[in-house]
């Protein structure tokens, strides 16, 4: 962990944030590359979902959520973790986040009983502070897709199965954020809701599972680090009929990279109104505010219905970490010489080609390197740069570091028969191609 985390500084992919002021624990901010792999993997997701499939549709809800959606969805009152205070030190931490009955900061075995600590943010909403008009930062992006059901439901006129995907900002006091991106207090979420009937819930939850496991495959997450855990009754979320959490084994230990959660008719049928008339199967608050009916009519017997949810949930910060860790390698060269390389699938590498001028400044190379460039980035395939530091070696060198799979190389040969050099990252070969063709072949390699 410690190589990635200094390499995702040195590089620019992740940064402590507010650190000039002393940070924030449990935040970090993404730099020129983080910020384009954590794109690359958001595109990925969406092409998948909604641009791949003919039953999904987007959406991009707000963040700031009345409290009483939260209320009604079980949040105001379960989405807690157990707390324990150190009477000593005045530290605090997640009971279950203990492996003795000492604290882990100053030894002392003077701690309170575990309480319940509500993980979700307030904030005020409008000019008066008084406590009467809050508002939560939301501590998942799912409940705006429900509440917002009809809204999809009446707009597109889709019948189920169907689902709506969304990915965006999540918060969370989590007590002890740690093991770098893996567990904050701001984070993305890429999550689907799928629309299913009763009674088809448990196949669809098979089903994807196993579309999840082959998009992860396709990141580059390999077999052998990704586990199955079926969670326990006793420890499923309050919404939850049956999760089956997909493990990664992070530098860290295996935990938990995306859960799918069968969340039965719970979340839509918790913000319907005359839920009696709705013939809802989980233990709902029936004295909701709400004026809505989130249910589809069955066209056989003209009755309501309230469609049962599978919910795959994956965090775009877990992803991010469990990529870079799948493609970072450190490989020893002939010569003895070591060399590190990010071997990222093509689509998520932050930068897709270099364009390097041989001689740094030369006015002629670089003039020529700007249209080789501007030849690649007009195919929207990715950030392409040129690499004007005069030192081709150092140059490879750093674009290994950070994934680059190809350098185009601009030589004074170039300017006398138009052919430029193309290096593969993987494999350190060097082709000397015609200008003419470096636009199909750079498609090619990027879409294959
Ligand atoms: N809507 C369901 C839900 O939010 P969750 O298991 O609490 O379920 C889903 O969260 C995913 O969000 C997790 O699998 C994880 O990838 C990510 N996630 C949750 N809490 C996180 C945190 N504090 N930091 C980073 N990612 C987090």
């Amino acid at each position: 962990m410690e190589e990635l985390v200094a390499l995702c500084k040195s590089r620019g992919f992740i940064f402590q944030s507010n650190e000039i002021y002393g940070g924030l624990q449990g935040l970090y901010d993404y730099g020129p590359l983080g910020v384009e792999l954590k794109n690359n993997i958001k595109q990925a997701w969406w092409r998948s979902m909604v641009y791949e499939r003919d039953d999904i549709e987007g959406l991009d809800a707000s963040i700031l959520t009345n409290p009483k959606v939260l209320k009604y969805s079980g949040h105001e009152e379960t989405f807690s973790d157990p707390l324990i205070d150190c009477r000593s030190c005045k530290s605090r931490w997640r009971a279950d986040h203990l492996d003795s009955q000492k604290c882990p900061s100053c030894g002392s075995e003077d701690l309170t009983e575990p309480r319940p600590f509500n993980l979700m943010f307030k904030t005020n909403v409008g000019p008066i502070d008084d406590g009467s008009s809050f508002a939560y930062l939301r501590p998942e992006t799912a409940q705006q897709i429900f509440i917002n059901f009809k809204n999809v439901l009446d707009s597109t006129s889709r019948k189920l199965p169907f689902g709506i995907a969304q990915i965006g900002k999540a918060f969370r006091n989590e007590i002890t954020p740690r093991n770098f991106i893996f567990r904050v207090r701001e984070f993305e979420q890429m999550e689907l809701e799928f629309f299913v009937k009763q009674g088809e819930d448990e196949a669809w939850h098979k089903e994807w599972l196993d579309r999840r496991l082959e998009w992860w495959y396709a990141q580059g997450v390999s077999k052998e680090n990704l586990e199955i855990y079926t969670v326990p009754k006793e420890e499923l979320s309050h919404y939850s009929k049956s999760t089956l959490d997909i493990m990664y084994k992070f530098p860290h230990g295996l935990e938990e990279l995306e859960g799918i959660a069968n969340r039965t008719d719970f979340d839509l049928g918790s913000h319907s109104k005359n839920q009696n008339e709705l013939n809802i199967t989980s233990k709902v608050d029936e004295n909701t505010d709400s004026n809505a009916k989130l249910a589809v009519q069955n066209l056989e017997n003209n009755k309501w219905e309230v469609p049962y949810v599978i919910e795959p949930s994956a965090g775009v910060e877990r992803g991010f970490l469990a990529i870079l860790n799948e493609a970072y390698n450190k490989e020893t060269l002939a010569g003895g010489k070591e060399r590190v390389v990010l071997s990222f699938k093509p689509h998520l590498a932050p930068i897709k080609a270099a364009v390097i001028p041989l001689k740094r400044n030369n006015d002629e190379l670089v003039k020529k390197s700007q249209k080789v460039k501007n030849s690649l980035q007009s195919l929207q395939l990715g950030r392409v740069l040129i690499e004007n530091s005069g030192n081709i070696g150092k140059s490879y060198r750093r674009h290994d570091e950070i994934g680059t799979p190809l350098c185009v190389t601009v030589d004074f040969q170039t300017l006398e028969d138009n052919t430029v050099t193309v290096r593969d990252r993987d494999t350190m070969e060097q082709t000397r191609i015609d200008t003419k063709d470096l636009v199909s072949y750079y498609q090619n390699y990027l879409l294959t």
